[in-house]
């Protein structure tokens, strides 16, 4: 997959982008980032990027007919998407990711400042992207989470055995607890289970802790999710412990 970014700071990107899986990504060929630096494309001796905006109220704007010659130059003839990073934008999410790892090529456009002139919205942007609903300083960070959690995706990524598949959020639930080496630390001891070699009671015990977890930390979750008529029960178990815990609480 090819990622170009279109960025005031293309130095923000070189500690993330090659660093761990993402480095190991683009090192395997599987993830091939290019990083253009938008001042590149300014028009004037004092490579002007931004401009007051008309009606007055502050703050910078990025121009305009200095992202769509950029954004366009970087596409060329190609139709691929066009991303502008914004807290404008749809929220991003699991699904999201996946959506765009389909893509052979993708364009993260990071805004800066108040925002960019609109027109370069409407020449050039085909998606808008938000990584929540707060207000970062400019498009980067936005840019190399979004980098991140699609890279995931790409096949071959993560190793032959893939763990994406059973992230958090992968199947609509949050993943369990895990555990490694040493099997008792501090007093704290590893579920048996876990030590147990049975597989099939191994990958039950993990998705009831999954559905414990979502229920406990995120239960709207839940409503999305695919869960057997066991699983509902076991659901429905966890809400009657609570519920009798609650009693116990104030009888
Ligand atoms: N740029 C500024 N804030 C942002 C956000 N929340 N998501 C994506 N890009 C942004």
């Amino acid at each position: 997959m090819r990622i170009d970014v279109l960025t005031l700071f293309p130095e923000m990107f070189e500690g993330p982008m090659n660093t761990s899986m993402l480095w190991k990504a683009r090192d395997r060929q599987l993830l091939d980032l290019h990083l253009h630096n938008i001042r590149d494309y300014s028009r004037d001796k004092h490579r002007t990027v931004d401009d007051t905006p008309y009606g007055g109220g502050g703050g910078m704007i990025l121009k305009a007919d200095v992202l769509v010659p950029a954004a366009e130059d970087v596409r060329g003839d190609d139709d691929c998407p066009i991303i502008l990073m914004s807290p404008q934008g749809r929220l991003f999410h699991h699904d999201v990711a996946v959506e765009l790892a389909q893509h052979e090529r993708l364009i993260l456009l990071c805004g800066h400042y108040e925002g960019v002139d609109e027109r370069a919205r409407e020449l050039v942007v085909t998606d808008e992207i938000s990584i929540g609903d707060y207000v970062l300083t400019g498009g980067e960070l936005a840019a190399m989470v979004v980098i991140d959690a699609v890279v995931r995706h790409i096949p071959g990524v993560l190793g032959a055995e893939g763990a994406q598949h059973r992230d958090s959020h992968a199947d609509g639930l949050l993943e369990g607890p895990h555990y490694t080496r040493p099997a008792e630390y501090r007093g704290l001891t590893v579920p048996p289970i876990l030590q147990s070699g049975n597989h099939g009671a191994i990958a039950k015990w993990r998705r009831q802790q999954a559905i414990r977890r979502t229920w406990q930390r995120r239960p709207e979750l839940l409503r999305n999710a695919a869960l057997t008529e066991e699983e509902k029960r076991y659901l429905a178990e966890l809400a009657e412990e609570a519920a009798e815990a609650e009693r116990k609480v104030k009888p």
